[in-house]
């Protein structure tokens, strides 16, 4: 089957919800790809940091393969003897008391709602039905119908009504509009994420976290950080937050958890917080499978082991350096942190990101627009210096072509 073949039936037979672009991905191993002609690119978008660990990390999949072989799903009806020890060992990692364990990020963030609710009501005191969480504008928390409720994005949102109640907008990095909303006693907790990352790589203050732990504790609110896309050493650190030393009440973690081979997310709180729900008040099918168990540690494992954060420190200054030094009208902004990283493009010519996308393909790296201008770059965190180099010539190389 040719490239236009396996297009032309995704598109008759699969929804119209996404639009890739035109390269049918077949096979990858650590930072590459190769589509089904056989040709290789660098992968610079790591299935938007799912894949921190490389493709087809060979301990991630060995551990993936031995308990698939084992024991795949006992639903949560019993326990199984890989859950616990995957409990201790995420809890442990990241220190906290206790954690949950769902599949999809999104789920992360719906959890960690209704725990932040339970909390408001049993712990709080707040009125019954009156519990407000505090988001930001350009959020993105995923696509369930509460999620796309507090959503600024028209596309995400429209149409989807009606939207759910108990949430209150602010705008991101703004710490007086926080602790004005604040101030109302009905606010339960402050939902964010610590760099934007669909919104376009949006890098806060330095110093915004630290002031937003500050408020959370000063009034009682608990502070929930979305992590799914920042977290596991993709910006440098082991969280977005250690970037500023500061703790969530509630951590949501999804994507690199599995390393991209499963779907495996988590939510982390003490017990004051995760001992308000109680059986039956919340679960999942699959969340905390002994698969999703061995496949979590193992891709836990190989962060350590293989020095993810650091090398992301390390290689992210030197990817924003090189862009900076680029003299092209269409390089308006490079910002990021670590290995998360984004460019906004100038349109030229009426050359847009999309174009600049499509070069960098045809010269063998992907990466994709999002809000149209912005091309954001995170490659797998097992790139080295070398690679990271030739990776930025057919970047440059690229976006040069239209100058
Ligand atoms: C910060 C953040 N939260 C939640 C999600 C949703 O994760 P999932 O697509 O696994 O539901 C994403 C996905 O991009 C995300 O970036």
């Amino acid at each position: 089957m040719t490239t236009q073949e396996y297009i032309t039936r995704e598109e008759k037979y699969g929804a119209h919800n996404y639009h890739p672009l035109p390269v049918v991905l077949d096979r990858g191993e650590g930072i590459f790809v190769w589509d089904v002609e056989g040709k290789r690119y660098f992968d610079f978008l790591s299935a938007y940091s799912a894949v921190n660990q490389g493709h087809c990390h060979p301990k991630i999949v060995s551990a993936l393969t031995t308990q698939a072989k084992k024991l795949c799903l006992t639903s949560r009806a019993f326990h199984n003897s890989s859950l616990g020890e995957y409990e201790e060992y995420i809890t442990r990692y990241f220190g906290y008391d206790k954690v949950l364990p769902m599949n999809t990020g999104v789920e992360g963030d719906e959890t960690a709602i209704k725990l932040c609710r339970k909390w408001a009501y049993l712990k709080k005191g707040i009125p019954d039905g009156k519990a407000k969480i505090i988001v930001c504008e350009n959020n993105f928390h995923g696509r369930t119908i509460t999620i796309v409720s507090i959503s600024t994005d028209p596309d995400a949102r429209k149409d989807y009504g009606p939207y759910t109640p108990g949430f209150i907008t602010i705008p991101y990095n703004d710490i007086p509009a926080l602790e004005k909303e604040m101030q109302d006693p009905n606010v339960a907790g402050f939902l964010m994420e610590p760099i934007q990352g669909e919104a376009g790589v949006f890098v806060p203050d330095e110093g915004y976290l630290k002031k937003v732990s500050e408020l959370c504790k000063k009034y009682n609110v608990l502070f929930i950080a979305d992590e799914v896309q920042t977290g596991i050493a993709r910006t440098g650190k082991l969280l977005a937050c250690d970037h500023e030393n500061v703790r969530p009440d509630i951590l949501i973690l999804g994507k690199a958890l599995s390393g991209g081979v499963f779907p495996v997310s988590a939510v982390l709180a003490d017990d004051d917080i995760m001992l308000t729900i109680k059986p039956g008040q919340h679960g999942s099918t699959f969340g905390g499978n002994p698969v999703a168990a061995r496949v979590a540690m193992a891709a836990l494992e190989v962060v350590k082991e293989e020095n993810l954060a650091e090398n992301a420190e390390k290689l992210g200054k030197i990817f924003r350096q090189e862009l900076k030094k680029v003299n092209s009208d269409m390089i308006k902004q490079v910002r990021g942190k670590g290995l998360l990283n984004a460019v906004v493009i100038k349109p030229k010519n009426g050359k847009t990101a999309q174009d600049v996308c499509l070069k960098m393909m045809e010269n063998g790296l992907l990466a994709k627009p999002t809000h149209g201008h912005i091309i954001r770059f995170a490659p797998p965190l097992v790139i080295n210096e070398d690679q990271l180099r030739e990776a930025l010539e057919l970047i440059i190389k690229s976006i040069k072509y239209f100058d």
